[in-house]
């Protein structure tokens, strides 16, 4: 809890401008290159068009009407009907090439980092918590389209125009344009400082929206456990605090923002009122055509709008930076565990003998989790993994099929070095059914399916049948074409293992490694699951980290792990008559079954030695 929380991270901002960072985005803005070009082009013609509209009234008044040309004012209508027609259409194609750009380089970036997030390794995601990537791969790319839609672009659009007018009122009145100018140091002031709170305030808002949704994740997730310890009164009265707190500094930033918008609007009349005194003294002494006032009231009212929006540029341009830094900081992360290229001589299918030779390892700054594991596993061997929780049993699993590398030692397939192999091959080789049944949004088929999209209907529903799973799936209302909702939430705890060993069943990899489930289900379910368990087995190298005792006494060799190590093993029989640690755990996790009526305690309970 004394580290920065997540909330800190994203509001760290730096230099408005990186050179190095604009460098990296290059090739992603390039291919946009015509619709940027689009864009700006389009971005004058509105210019043009707008600038053009003050000047035909001032016409209107000064030549037309005075030469009683009604020929001309129709003309000049028309002309005004135009250049607001330009205008617009302009405007529309402007806009939509500008965010077509954004839109398409955040795809590609966005593309890229989903890709990037996808080679990483497991010690990654161990260093770096989900929400953190989320926020990287959603709020981070979304400040970029900002950059965008209301940067580059409009910052270009917005310095031509303010220069346009500038010179415009120059050249229609420089006295009087010194009027309009006096207003300016002051408006730009005032925005830069009122910008500068109203940033602070968002960004006030933006931590307590994190703290709101953090908090709701937590309530929400343990739900179950909040009404079951009847914890509802105090989480409603924590929660009410923080969203007081939300509101109240939400109401801070509406504060701030309308004052800006107030003060802006004050600014722009004082200018106008200064105008008309003075412009109308200088019309009474006959220096000032009313034709050049109205043009150059028209002319001043747009001349601020502008000046606001550059005043808001620099914090776009700040927070693009910071999201940027963040962006590449993500996509520099090297994995750490890489595959190699196809070596010439591998078979389609591996045999399956597996070397666990003086395996050591350890977690990221962490003790070392196995001491030497040493072990070899024939193939078509089936070894049972028993031993308290926490001894390291997950790891060596992890290990196999390289989520990660051992610090020392080497595990072989076929007397390969798995380091040397491709890693699509590797797990191809070794299916893993793990201890949570990871179900992804999709349908039971596709569920089942999830390591060969294009596996054929027949061959899933044999793979469910033969696994039992086809009874309950039939039983659904649209059966195989089920939605499986969040994780699997809309299916039993049972029924989740039925469905992952189909779906291991259909993967048909010549290893086959199994975590079992701690999680105890019915009695019916339990025994479909035991003979679902041995057809999966069958025919292949099987390395079951074992919690029911009918898989350990069907296995052909028991490895016991303690502390990271391989403390014995054996067949069962022979284990027993060992009468070490083994025979300890099977009376403690087995031995009651005869003492008391209750369930079997499937997991494992620590032991002492
Ligand atoms: N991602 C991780 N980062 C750091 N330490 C970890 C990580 N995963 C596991 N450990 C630690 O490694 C040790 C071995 O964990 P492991 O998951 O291999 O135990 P296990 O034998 O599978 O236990 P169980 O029977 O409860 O599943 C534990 O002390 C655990 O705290
Ligand atoms: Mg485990």
């Amino acid at each position: 809890m004394t580290a920065p929380g997540p909330a800190h991270e994203e509001e760290v901002l730096g230099k408005a401008y990186d050179a190095r960072l604009v460098r990296r985005m290059l090739p992603y803005v390039a291919p946009q290159a015509r619709w940027i070009a689009l864009s700006v082009t389009l971005m004058f013609v509105v210019i043009g068009a707008q600038l053009l509209q003050p000047y035909l009234i001032k016409l209107l008044f000064d030549v037309f009407i005075p030469r009683a040309d009604r020929a001309g004012i129709a003309a000049l209508a028309l002309v005004y009907i135009a250049a607001t027609t330009v205008e617009l259409l302009a405007r529309y194609g402007q806009l939509y090439s500008m965010e077509l750009t954004g839109q398409n380089v955040i795809l590609h970036l966005r593309d890229r980092l989903f890709r990037h997030l996808n080679a990483l390794d497991s010690s990654f995601f161990d260093r770096h918590p989900v929400g953190r990537l989320m926020t990287r791969v959603t709020t981070d790319i979304e400040s970029l389209a900002d950059l965008f839609s209301s940067g580059v672009v409009s910052l270009l659009g917005d310095s031509v125009k303010l220069i346009a007018i500038v010179v415009i009122l120059w050249w229609l009145n420089w006295r009087l344009a010194c009027v309009t100018f006096a207003m300016t140091p002051f408006l730009f002031l005032l925005s830069v400082l009122l910008r500068g709170r109203i940033r602070r305030s968002y960004r006030d808002v933006r931590r307590r929206i994190a703290r709101i949704n953090a908090y709701l994740q937590e309530s929400i997730s343990g739900m179950l456990l909040v009404q079951l310890f009847r914890r509802g009164e105090v989480n409603r009265r924590e929660f009410d605090a923080i969203n007081g707190e939300h509101r109240d500094a939400e109401l801070r930033s509406v504060v701030y923002e309308s004052s800006f918008s107030a003060i802006i609007e004050l600014v722009g009349n004082v200018a106008i009122a200064l105008i008309v005194w003075y412009g109308g003294r200088e019309m009474v002494r006959g220096v000032l055509t009313f034709g050049t006032l109205v043009a150059f009231l028209n002319y001043t009212s747009r001349f601020f709008g502008p000046i606001q929006d550059l005043s808001g540029f620099y914090a776009v341009l700040q927070a693009a930076m910071a999201s940027l830094e963040r962006i590449f900081a993500l996509l520099d992360e090297r994995p750490a565990i890489t595959s190699n290229p196809l070596p010439a001589a591998l078979p389609e299918r591996a045999r399956g003998r597996i070397d666990f030779q003086d395996v050591r390892f350890a977690y990221r700054d962490g003790e070392e989790v196995l001491h030497g594991i040493g072990v070899r596993v024939e193939p078509g061997e089936k070894i049972a993994i028993v031993g308290a929780t926490g001894s390291g049993k997950t790891t060596l699993i992890k290990l196999l099929i390289r989520l990660y590398d051992p610090t020392s030692g080497a595990i072989r397939l076929d007397g390969r070095d798995i380091r040397t192999l491709p890693l699509p091959w590797l797990r191809r080789q070794v299916g893993v059914v793990q201890q949570d049944h990871f179900l992804f949004t999709g349908t039971i088929a596709s569920n089942i399916a999830f390591g060969h999209p294009d596996l054929p209907r027949e061959r899933i529903e044999v793979a469910a049948r033969l696994v039992h799973a086809d009874r309950f799936v039939r039983g659904l209302p649209k059966g195989y074409d089920e939605e499986v909702r969040e994780r699997g939430n809309n299916l039993s705890v049972g029924q989740k293992q039925l469905l992952s060993f189909a779906r291991a069943l259909a993967y048909d990899p010549a290893v086959l490694v199994l975590d079992e489930a701690t999680s105890s289900v019915d009695t019916e379910t339990e025994i479909l699951i035991q003979d679902a368990l041995r057809l999966l087995l069958e025919g292949r190298t099987s390395i079951v980290i074992a919690h029911r005792l009918s898989t350990i006494v069907g296995a052909d060799r028991i490895l016991v792990f303690h502390h990271g190590r391989i403390v014995e093993e054996g067949t069962h029989r022979a284990l027993l008559q060992a009468r070490g640690i083994y025979h300890r755990l099977y009376q403690l996790q087995f031995g009651l079954e005869t003492e008391t009526s209750g369930p079997l305690p499937l997991a494992a309970p620590e032991i002492s030695t």
